[in-house]
């Protein structure tokens, strides 16, 4: 004779079995899902371009940026944070990065857009190397999954010259 207590167990311990078995399936899914975004950068106009009293360069730029990130949502995705940073080298590092703008995309009919800014973070060097300076400006996005782990990616608009002089 099975008791009540035990019958309610055995549902407990099935549902969490479910439980674990649809989590399971569902960042396995977001594995198998080949996303293909697209994101454009382009830098409309350079505002103003200019070497600060302590000797950093700092510019201002209005970007148009469209991307469209809808094949990056699945069922499993909660949000999706969205990063345009322009990505440079220097004599002093092989990588600077520096954040212009970000968002984040809660649905998957929000993910496609096209933004016309100018930077909302500020593009400020530790030096005076921006003169002349080959940028990539990278669109990256943090998948946030309902359950699973954290994934990443971006895309690189590569060979964006600012200008040799200020202005
Ligand atoms: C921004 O880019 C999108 C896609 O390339 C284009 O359709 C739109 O006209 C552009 N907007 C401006 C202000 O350049
Ligand atoms: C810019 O992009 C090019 C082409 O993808 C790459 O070879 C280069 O290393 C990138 N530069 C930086 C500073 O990330």
């Amino acid at each position: 004779m099975h008791s009540f207590g035990y019958r309610v167990n055995a549902l407990v311990t099935f549902a969490v079995t479910i439980l674990a078995m649809l989590c399971a399936m569902a960042s396995l899914s977001d594995n198998l899902n080949v996303p293909s975004p697209t994101a454009e950068v382009e830098v409309l106009n350079i505002n103003w371009f200019q070497r600060q009293p302590n000797g950093n360069d700092e510019v201002s730029l209005t970007m148009n940026i469209s991307a469209n990130l809808q094949t990056v949502f699945t069922w499993n995705t909660k949000q999706v944070f969205v990063f345009v940073a322009a990505e440079y080298e220097t004599p002093q590092n092989s990588l600077n990065q520096v954040s212009l703008w970000d968002g984040i995309i809660l649905s998957k009919d929000s993910a496609t857009f096209s933004i016309h800014t100018t930077n909302k973070y500020r593009f400020i060097d530790q030096g005076s190397n921006l003169r002349g300076k080959d940028v990539n400006l990278t669109l990256h996005w943090h998948v946030m999954p309902k359950t699973g782990k954290m994934f990443a990616d971006r895309i690189v608009m590569a060979g964006y010259r600012l200008p040799e002089e200020y202005r």
